[in-house]
């Protein structure tokens, strides 16, 4: 209960069984402002203590012509009145105007006495019952003295009268009033009145507030958060943008770094390096864009020497190699890189002796023909744990850490396969009842992390961002991510 809802209460109480008025209720409460009343009013009422009883009343004043009546008569009355002193021969439309009458007098005058039998023949006005039109006349002259210029409750007058002065214009005026009086229910009437003194409230949370002891006995207003607002209408990020930052945020505080790296990358870097064979299906133009400008990508010879050997029979890495011959021009073929493990890998290379976490969000490339679920430009998450004691519990932990700060808390992983991970996992996170996959992760293998310079293992781990956006914005289509729709935009979360 507010304090304004107390004071009602307490003024109310003082005549329990009343049925207050609004005036009534502000001198008793001391306010000098309706709105308190019926704010508290409505809470009161809400919560049972008190009826609010709405009170229809029509109240009829006169108008503009309505006033001049009551000074000169109505108008039928003075011709009226005309008419009977004036002997039948001279009751002509000259000698009317002669009288007195003025042009836009004597044609509604005369509509009304027609309308009540009075009629012109050959030019003289004659009334085929004179006692009929003389009472109608005075019947309608009493009711326009009975409102005086006051405001009358209509009940109180003739209703047929009020139906015909409503249909002229100016004579008098209508205006419904809807009033408002409140009463104390039972359980209203039987509050304990020592419950309702003044509570001092705390509407805002401030640090010099909180520096002080005054908060701990205080007693702080509650927020309505369903109370309605408008809905902003300004400028925001895109909400791939603020996804990203959220994101971004989510792994710093994780205590990851971020490393970036070039779209433009050598097939090499982008596959070779992760020991996807030369032979394998997805480096098919099909699948991945092969640039002509630039065509080569060079490498270093020792990095080609190194994967050469690795590809071909293992080198020292305990494997066997995929056998074969290695074609170092085809690991300088100049590509937009499919998926942002080149960047971790280039890292680690970079890095082999220093111990790392690191993250990137960044754009990849692959021939996809555009529908619901796919685009051809995406975004991955990309991460890796490179020190000594990486293990798949701390890869699996860090994923479900990820996803639960975003707000999934079930997370499941399964077995899957890539080339350049052993164990190699699928990341799955629970959402509305279905297990969606959104993204891999495993160990790299050693026949990716001994070219590389470093002995550690390497926890390694890339997702789609489209993916985890389109369950965040709760969007059935892809596209959507990226049509310049602003109303559509605009009513996305905020996140
Ligand atoms: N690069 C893989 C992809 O594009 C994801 C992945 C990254 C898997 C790192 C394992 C380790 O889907």
């Amino acid at each position: 209960m507010s304090n304004n809802d107390r004071v009602m209460l307490k003024a109310m109480l003082t005549n329990p069984s009343k049925e207050w008025k609004i005036q009534e209720l502000l001198d008793s409460t001391g306010w000098d402002d309706q709105v308190y009343v019926a704010g508290s009013g409505q809470s009161l009422s809400e919560s049972g203590l008190v009826v609010v009883t709405e009170n229809h009343r029509r109240m009829v004043s006169l108008d503009f012509e309505g006033k001049k009546a009551l000074d000169m008569g109505l108008l039928e009355d003075r011709i009226w009145k005309w008419y009977l002193a004036t002997n039948e021969e001279e009751r002509t439309m000259e000698s009317l105007f002669q009288a007195g009458f003025q042009r836009n007098e004597a044609g509604p005058g005369i509509g009304l006495l027609k309308a009540m039998g009075v009629n012109l023949v050959s030019g003289k006005l004659i009334a085929d019952d004179e006692e009929l039109v003389t009472s109608t006349i005075s019947d309608r002259s009493d009711f326009i003295s009975k409102i005086t210029g006051e405001n009358i409750e209509a009940t109180s007058l003739d209703q047929d009268l009020i139906g015909h002065f409503s249909g002229r214009k100016g004579l008098i005026s209508i205006e419904d009033i809807v009033s408002r009086t409140w009463s104390l229910t039972v359980k209203g009437a039987s509050v304990d009145e020592g419950l309702l003194s003044h509570v001092e409230m705390i509407g805002e949370v401030t640090p010099e507030l909180l520096q002080g002891d005054s908060w701990k006995g205080a007693k702080f207003k509650p927020f309505d958060v369903n109370a309605p607002t408008l809905t902003p209408t300004g400028g925001r990020p895109h909400p791939m943008q603020a996804l990203i930052e959220r994101i971004r945020k989510v792994f710093l505080e994780m205590g990851f770094s971020e490393i970036e790296g070039n779209f433009v990358q050598s097939a090499g870097w982008n596959m070779d390096a992760l020991y996807i064979p030369q032979s394998h299906p997805a480096r098919t133009m099909q699948d991945t864009f092969y640039l002509s400008k630039p065509e080569k990508v060079e490498v270093r010879e020792e990095y080609l020497d190194l994967w050469a050997k690795v590809h071909e029979h293992g080198h020292d890495t305990g494997s066997r190699g995929w056998g074969g011959k290695f074609d170092k021009q085809e690991a300088q073929k100049g590509l937009l890189r499919t998926h942002t493990t080149v960047n971790t890998v280039r890292h680690i290379a970079k890095n082999p002796n220093k111990p790392s976490r690191v993250f990137g969000i960044g754009r990849v490339f692959r021939q996809e023909t555009i529908d619901r679920t796919h685009l051809p430009e995406f975004h991955q998450i990309e991460g890796i744990i490179h020190e000594e004691n990486a293990n798949l519990p701390m890869l699996i932990t860090t994923l479900k850490t990820f996803y639960s700060k975003m707000g999934y808390d079930d997370v499941r992983v399964r077995p899957a396969y890539f080339p350049y991970t052993e164990p190699s996992v699928e990341v799955d996170i629970l959402w509305r009842g279905e297990w969606l996959e959104l993204g891999g992760a495993g160990i790299f293998r050693p026949e990716v992390t001994e070219p590389l310079g470093t002995e550690w293992p390497v926890c390694a781990w890339g997702m789609g961002l489209e993916r985890l956006a389109m369950l965040i914005l709760e969007l059935e289509d892809i596209r959507q991510l990226y049509q310049p729709d602003l109303e559509k935009l605009g009513k996305m979360p905020i996140l």
